[in-house]
């Protein structure tokens, strides 16, 4: 088959590079010629510069000029494709619905194309970013404005989770198609030959709005069981004396049912699609008169639960954040990316800012560049009082407190380190439950302070004064 990906950001090179090791003729189309130029060098460091994928750069490398194509000329490459893939940035708007200018801007390019093409087989243009429900339909209004013939529409969408997403894309839970004529599911089937009929892949094939649905759904999903946690079980574990929120979840997710994944309390959920789809989905059903509470709660409670424990630590700890020094570890939504999108360490930062923290020391083995980017000095003063070190032992050397917002593995079993760089009394807010040792700390006259867990200070082990709190509701 001959397929076109049109945008190569994460979604797209990923799955241009997966469907060329399958023996289709790809063609990774994207109006950035610096990207495309980078990506058709076959050089690791360049490639990584756009996308940082464990196992990408090999498969450019192999692939490359052989099944695998760049470029940037959509009329030079568009004659005999048989498959579309579009694989666009799709953004929020303020009010939480999709931004689709980049969307409509590439399909009305792509409409134009297309209508001039001299060979008129069928041609599928399939949506694979995450779109609002009906935006194929709304794809197939623009092609048909054009004129362009014999072509169908189709949602596929992708479920690629960063640091993984080539594995994701080789062995997928699934894949859903969700198209109009029967002749489109049969281009599909032969795009992922290799998934149908697989015998633990599920091949599903619906309508166009059903696999739209999907996706957020399954997003949405995700988020709210991540949410469960943090406003039931986190909670659970910080009010209620000698609850263990490891044991806990052990006790609960032993049953088949109910995950493993999203029961990990911690200072929220971060990444590119989350938050962006409940807001979307919100907003969607918003605009056909239905209630939207869950998913409200869902989004309400993980926002809230990115700065939840800088609030604890003035209210449990009786830490006072002004013209303190406070290290912020972990800076990226989650380990193995340098990925700041949504990450929980921007509103960690911007509160701890908004306290009057002196300064912050601040670390990420993979994104202290794109925090840099992030909290550019010229958008907001304040940020000019971060700095950036090297490793997580110079961030905390001179610093009152600890904040440690993404799970890298390096932060696990920190205790010594910050036995060794920082001495009591000290603050350690830990939002990823990074040090499970702790006690360790507290008995050298740390203050521990985590998520899921109640306050543990030098002398009196558990606040006393949750203790107190919750007489009043006991039976
Ligand atoms: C997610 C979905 O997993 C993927 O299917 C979809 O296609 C895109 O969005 P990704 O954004 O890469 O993928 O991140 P994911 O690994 O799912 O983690 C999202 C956030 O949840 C991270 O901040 C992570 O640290 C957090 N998380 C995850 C928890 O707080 N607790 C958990 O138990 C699991």
């Amino acid at each position: 088959m001959k397929i076109i990906v049109a945008g190569t950001g994460y979604v797209g090179i990923v799955h241009a590079a997966v469907c060329s090791e399958y023996g289709h003729e790809v063609y990774a189309y994207d109006i950035d010629t610096a990207k495309i130029k980078a990506f058709s060098s076959g050089k690791p460091d360049r490639i990584e510069r756009y996308v940082n994928e464990p196992g990408l750069a090999n498969i450019i490398r192999e692939t490359l000029n052989k099944s695998l194509f760049f470029s940037s000329d959509l009329k030079a490459i568009v004659e005999g494709t048989d498959a579309i893939f579009m694989c666009l940035p799709t953004p929020s708007d303020l009010d939480g619905s999709t931004n689709l200018t980049f969307y409509d801007a590439a399909i009305e390019n792509i409409a134009e194309t297309l209508e001039g093409r001299k060979d008129k087989r069928r041609i599928v243009l399939i949506n694979k970013s995450t779109v609002p429900i009906g935006t194929a339909r709304h794809m197939q209004d623009i092609m048909n404005a054009h004129g362009v013939e014999n072509f169908g529409v189709a949602s596929n969408p992708e479920f690629l989770a960063e640091g993984s997403a080539v594995v994701d894309a080789r062995k997928p839970d699934r894949v859903v198609v969700g198209c109009d004529a029967e002749e489109d599911f049969k281009i599909l089937r032969r795009v992922y030959s290799q998934f149908v009929n697989h015998v633990r892949i599920k091949y599903i094939e619906t309508t166009p709005e059903t696999a739209e649905a999907i996706k957020y759904v399954a997003n949405t999903m995700l988020l709210t069981y991540i949410s469960f946690w943090n406003g039931v079980g986190a909670k659970i574990g910080e009010n209620m004396p000698n609850v263990k929120i490891d044991d806990l979840r052990l006790g609960v997710t032993a049953d088949e049912r109910i995950s493993t994944w999203g029961s990990f309390v911690s200072n929220g959920a971060g990444g590119s699609c989350f938050g962006k789809d409940i807001s979307s989905l919100i907003y969607q059903l918003r605009r056909t008169n239905v209630s939207t509470k869950m998913l409200e709660a869902s989004f309400e409670v993980n926002e809230y639960q990115k700065v939840y424990l800088v609030d604890r630590a003035i209210t449990e700890a009786g830490f006072k954040f002004n013209n303190k020094i406070v290290a912020v570890l972990g800076l990226a939504f989650k380990k193995h990316t340098n990925d700041m999108r949504d990450a929980s360490s921007i509103k960690v930062i911007e509160t701890l800012l908004g306290k009057g923290v002196a300064a912050i020391h601040a670390y990420d083995p993979l994104a202290n560049q794109t925090a840099k980017e992030v909290f550019d000095p010229s958008k907001n003063i304040l940020f000019e009082k971060i700095r950036y070190f090297d490793s997580a032992k110079e961030a905390l050397a001179g610093t009152h407190a600890l904040f440690i917002s993404s799970d890298c593995e390096e932060f696990r079993g920190f205790s010594r380190t910050i036995e060794d760089t920082v001495k009591p009394p000290y603050l350690v807010m830990d939002g990823r439950r990074m040090i499970p040792d702790y006690d360790e700390l507290v008995a050298k006259k740390y203050t521990y302070l985590a998520v899921g867990s109640m306050v543990m200070t030098p002398d009196e082990g558990e606040t006393v004064a949750k203790k107190v709190k919750l007489k009043s509701v006991a039976v």
